[in-house]
């Protein structure tokens, strides 16, 4: 299994989170205290990945309530997590699971009994990981089978323990198949303008498993050339009907796939699918900062991160941070309960996450 440090750890009345902004270069951890530092983290993504949104939401409630466990102290805490990110729907889970647990308690009782939820929340997604791979692991046995190792596998951002509580939703399977002997090649596309692949490579190289670099645009003319066996993403909510919301660049992916044949692979834990979404078009898009695109994050001169600016502040720049992959594209979803074909979600829609 992965070299697998926590994203986001409890200290007593605190939470301490990795800092992902500064990672692949500096390990940095941060404390979170407050609520306003829970939000913050989740804006500004020291953490990332909809799984461990929705857990930092949840402990961020738990922050929030220390002090002060009334109605509205709860609602205002909702609110404010809410609006941080609008794609990723593990936080809106999240809340509601919190607020369920929560609300029905006396003010007394609400501080202990939110951090025991956040917890739960927390074991239950590592507990989702470990499924999925379990589940994943057998669609890579099958792929190994059928041909010569290694099995080349594409993904895209970063789905692995970075962005969960465990050893990740798309790299869950990865891992459990380097763990089971399968060789194992992953192309990492570096995921422009965040570069969420950088994360993936450094994940992947702690963990010893083989991976190469490449910038989005290669991932085409990789699968063109029979250099692909499979393609694997996660997801920050999939609608009603199977259509997938994940990074920007997935949709691209998911089209050349289809184009060469290569089965394309959603993992995800039932966290993130909305039975009140019933297809990708009504998936709220997050829309982040131009200068996102205008400014790359990378090591300067002197080895120290810093900003390098690719185009004027005039230059006008678009950044949707996601983009939906129709479900007749999908080969599969892995989730916690199985593999199950995109448009047959409706077998899950009764099981709890
Ligand atoms: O903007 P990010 O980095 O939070 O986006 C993350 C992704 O799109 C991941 O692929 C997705 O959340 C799955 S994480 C297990």
């Amino acid at each position: 299994m992965s070299d697998h440090c926590p994203t986001l750890r409890r200290n007593g009345d605190q939470v301490i989170i990795l800092d992902q902004t500064r990672l692949p270069w500096q390990e940095v951890f941060v404390c979170l205290d407050t609520l306003d530092d829970a939000a913050t983290a989740i804006r500004d993504m020291q953490v990332r990945g909809a799984p461990l949104i929705g857990a930092t939401a949840a402990f961020g409630i738990a922050l929030a309530l220390r002090n002060n466990a009334s109605d509205a102290a709860l609602q205002a805490a909702d609110a404010c997590l809410r609006a941080t990110r609008p794609t990723a729907v593990n936080l809106h889970w999240a809340l509601d699971r919190m607020q369920a647990a929560l609300r029905p308690l006396p003010a007394a009782e609400r501080s202990a009994a939110a951090w025991a939820a956040a917890e739960a929340i927390q074991s239950g997604d590592a507990a989702a990981n470990a499924a999925i791979g379990h589940h994943g692991l057998g669609l890579l046995q099958a792929l190994a089978a059928n041909q010569n190792q290694p099995l080349h596998v594409m993904t895209h951002c970063n789905a692995g323990w970075l962005a969960t509580c465990g050893h990740g939703t798309a790299l869950a399977p990865i891992y459990a198949a380097h763990a089971a002997g399968i060789e194992v090649h992953v192309w990492v596309s570096e995921t422009r303008p965040r570069n969420q692949g950088l994360l993936t490579a450094w994940e992947l190289a702690r963990a010893g498993v083989p991976h190469t670099l490449i910038a989005d645009n290669a991932a085409g003319w990789l699968m063109a050339e029979g250099r692909v066996d499979a393609v694997i993403t996660g997801a920050d909510r999939i609608a009603a009907n199977g259509d997938t919301a994940n990074k920007v660049g997935t949709y691209l992916k998911a089209l050349a796939a289809r184009a060469h044949d290569i089965p394309f692979y959603i993992a995800a834990p039932r966290s993130t699918v909305d039975f009140n979404c019933p297809h990708g078009r009504a998936i709220p898009i997050e829309e982040r900062s131009a200068d996102e695109v205008r400014i790359i994050q990378g090591l300067d001169a002197a080895g120290l991160p810093a900003g390098i600016r690719l185009a004027g502040p005039t230059t006008a720049a678009c950044n949707p941070a996601f983009d939906v992959t129709p479900a007749g594209l999908v080969a599969g979803i892995i989730c916690e309960f199985g593999v199950f074909p995109a448009d047959g979600l409706a077998a899950i829609a009764g099981r709890q996450a």
